[in-house]
């Protein structure tokens, strides 16, 4: 049976700030430049998740599109879209709201949520057209 990789892009919008609290201003702005101004900021981002699995021969299909969009939907973007990302996502309580831990998050709570025999292959997080990061995984990470 061939194997197949079967992406989904979905935008949204979240705010966020990249500091920490036992570091000076001057320190945050240093390292987090922008991304450390203290009324918070916002980004467009575009991420793309990658599914990878068998083609079902009565379907055609790895996996409907549309139950990947749910997972996506209501596992990542109910929950951060147009929401700050370091005061109103519980999942990503206490973790620096970095692109690189988003998208290691985004992974975990996508995974969880595939039908038997579809495993994640990418996710790939666009903060800015500038600035992305993919994740593979802890295996291939
Ligand atoms: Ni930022």
């Amino acid at each position: 049976m061939p194997t197949v990789r079967v992406t989904r892009r979905a935008h949204f919008c979240s705010a966020h700030r990249l500091f920490r609290d036992d570091w000076s201003d001057e320190q945050n702005r240093e390292v987090f430049g922008d991304c450390s101004n203290p009324n918070w900021h916002g980004h467009n981002y575009v991420l793309d998740v990658t599914v990878e699995g068998p083609v079902d021969p009565e379907t055609g299909f790895v996996m409907d599109l549309k139950q990947i969009k749910r997972a996506i939907n209501e596992r990542v973007i109910d929950d951060v879209d147009h929401r700050n990302l370091n005061l109103e996502v519980p999942w990503l309580e206490g973790t620096m709201a970095s692109t690189e831990n988003f998208a290691v998050a985004i992974w975990d709570r996508i995974a969880s949520a595939l039908p038997e025999g579809v495993r994640m292959h990418r996710v790939y997080l666009q903060e800015t057209p500038n600035n992305s990061v993919e994740y593979m995984g802890p295996a291939a990470g």
